[in-house]
């Protein structure tokens, strides 16, 4: 096709074709498809066969591409293609406009010699150990069938007034499980602005508070190339401000995603065994049509690491909860691992809703691996998604009596212990529990955070008492002086046998 001329010739016999069979607006949904399938067939040739690729011409644009078939795609107005980072963003001095090469594997450069090797079923045996060869297989030798389609939503970042209410609208109580019980979600908090008042109340109806850390700094990179003891500060030290200010045990605070999900490789993973995490969800899956089930690390991980630093050595019982990428099958939502960074060529509330069922299907009718929707604050600003959010839950509720909203350590509960969806109503991890609430009255507590040199008043609020300063990497108690957990941990008395473990996995 080389004119515009040829291109309305091809069109017209269909939309006069389209126009006797469907409505008009179905018609006019599709001649769009088309034509940017042409347009986009004309200028540009996929370099691999499939991914997002930016334009070479303006980084407003960039193109998917399935089976080297590209798609033509425009960023949504005052943003910017990233090549690096595969999605559209504001535009930064770190903006990656335009192609960049990619090497052809994402392998790390170096590989490890003592990596671990594959997925050994024989000396993988549950609830410690799961694997299988591709990731796919459901434990436990279910049949599709009889496995519950489990449903994970996380919230990531700070939880405030704010956003409250957004999330509260979701998460009510009159919205169920099979079992009666109200849906569960995640929320992986990070510290700054978060309010330790709200975090107890969404603690106190049933869902999992989990760690992003204390700073969620940028620059975004800055993770991946973090040491075992910034990760333990940011790490551990947010699990401490978590459980002084809003009065959680730290038992159960057990998972982490890594900010940006720049995972930072082996010492990440190590810290996260040796501080006695559950799990860490912040590896992502490749696009497939087949989503991976959560692993434990004993072995290579089971796919592509898209991300470049994901672990390479074995941390025996240690859960991957995978973040599978999510995409619509016709390619207008791009691709993503958390649902609100995907940009729907069309804003409307139809692509949406296509794109969530597109996903639901690709786990339900496929493996069942636990479908992730994982989200930022952003996806409730907007009151169109929101909406068409909901009701697609509740769509899926009333229709499926085998779909089942549980938190991240329900799902590992689970994993631990595979059972069939007919035997769920009595399976006690997924029991209603009730969690006492004694925090109704916050104190507002405005406190000074000294960073690089300057100060500036924080607030939070807590039914804690007020710290003396602004807890922090390096201050998790908000004391006058601060202390670092290496330096807690140190002074703890050390067990030999677990030094020598630690040891043989650095080495
Ligand atoms: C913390 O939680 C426990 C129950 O786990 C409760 O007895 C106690 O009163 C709470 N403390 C505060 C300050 O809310
Ligand atoms: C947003 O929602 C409103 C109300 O439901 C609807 O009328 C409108 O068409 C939606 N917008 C888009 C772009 O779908």
């Amino acid at each position: 096709m080389n004119s515009v001329e040829d291109m309305l010739k091809c069109l017209i016999p269909l939309l006069v074709i389209l126009a006797l069979q469907a409505d008009g607006s179905a018609a006019e949904k599709l001649l769009h498809r088309t034509r940017r399938q042409d347009d986009a067939a004309v200028d540009f040739k996929c370099p691999k066969a499939d991914g997002l690729f930016a334009d070479p011409e303006t980084c407003r644009k960039f193109y998917i591409c399935a089976g080297y078939y590209p798609f033509s795609q425009n960023c949504p107005s005052s943003l910017y293609f990233d090549d690096i980072k595969k999605f559209c963003t504001r535009k930064t001095k770190q903006l990656a406009c335009g192609p960049v090469e990619q090497p052809d594997t994402v392998a790390p450069p170096t590989p490890d010699p003592n990596a671990t090797p594959g997925c050994d079923p024989a000396n993988c045996v549950l609830p410690e150990c799961y694997c299988s060869s591709d990731g796919t297989q459901v434990p436990g030798g279910l049949e599709v069938s009889d496995t519950p389609q489990m449903i994970l939503l996380s919230f990531d970042g700070a939880v405030n007034s704010l956003n409250f209410d957004h999330y509260r609208k979701l998460l009510t109580k009159t919205r169920t499980n099979p079992n009666g019980c109200p849906i569960k979600g995640t929320f992986f908090v990070s510290h700054e602005y978060t309010s330790h008042f709200h975090i107890q109340k969404f603690y106190a109806d049933g869902h999992e508070i989990a760690i992003h850390s204390i700073s969620n700094r940028s620059p975004e990179d800055w993770w991946a190339a973090a040491s075992y003891e910034n990760y333990a500060e940011e790490m551990v030290g947010q699990r401490e401000i978590l459980h002084k200010f809003a009065n959680i045990s730290r038992d159960a605070l057990l998972g982490m995603r890594v900010p940006y999900l720049h995972p930072g490789g082996n010492d990440m993973m190590n810290m996260l065994y040796d501080y006695d995490f559950v799990y860490d969800s912040s590896i992502i899956v490749p696009m497939s049509h087949t989503p991976v089930w959560p692993y434990t690390l004993d072995y290579k991980i089971p796919h592509k690491c898209m991300q470049g630093t994901c672990p390479t050595r074995s941390f025996p019982g240690l859960w991957e909860i995978p973040l599978n990428t999510l995409f619509s099958e016709d390619g207008t939502g791009g691709m993503c691992s958390l649902a609100d960074q995907c940009v729907f060529q069309e804003n409307d509330d139809e692509s949406v809703e296509q794109f969530l069922k597109d996903n639901f299907k690709r786990h339900y009718n496929v493996n069942r691996a636990p479908l992730g929707l994982y989200f930022h604050v952003n996806w409730f600003n907007d009151r169109n998604k929101t909406n068409v959010l909901l009701n697609f839950i509740d769509d899926i509720r009333t229709k499926h009596r085998d779909v089942w909203f549980v938190t991240m350590q329900e799902l590992v509960s689970w994993m631990r212990q595979p059972t069939k969806s007919a035997d769920l109503s009595s399976f006690a991890p997924w029991a209603c529990e009730k969690r006492e609430n004694s925090c109704n009255i916050p104190k507002n507590c405005e406190v000074p955070l000294t960073m690089d040199g300057y100060t500036e008043m924080r607030y939070m609020q807590t039914c804690a008492k007020c710290p003396v300063k602004y807890p922090w990497v390096g201050n998790f108690e908000g004391a006058a002086e601060g202390i670092n957990i290496m330096e807690l941990t140190r002074d703890a008395d050390p067990e030999p046998v677990a030094e020598a473990e630690a040891e043989s996995r650095k080495r």
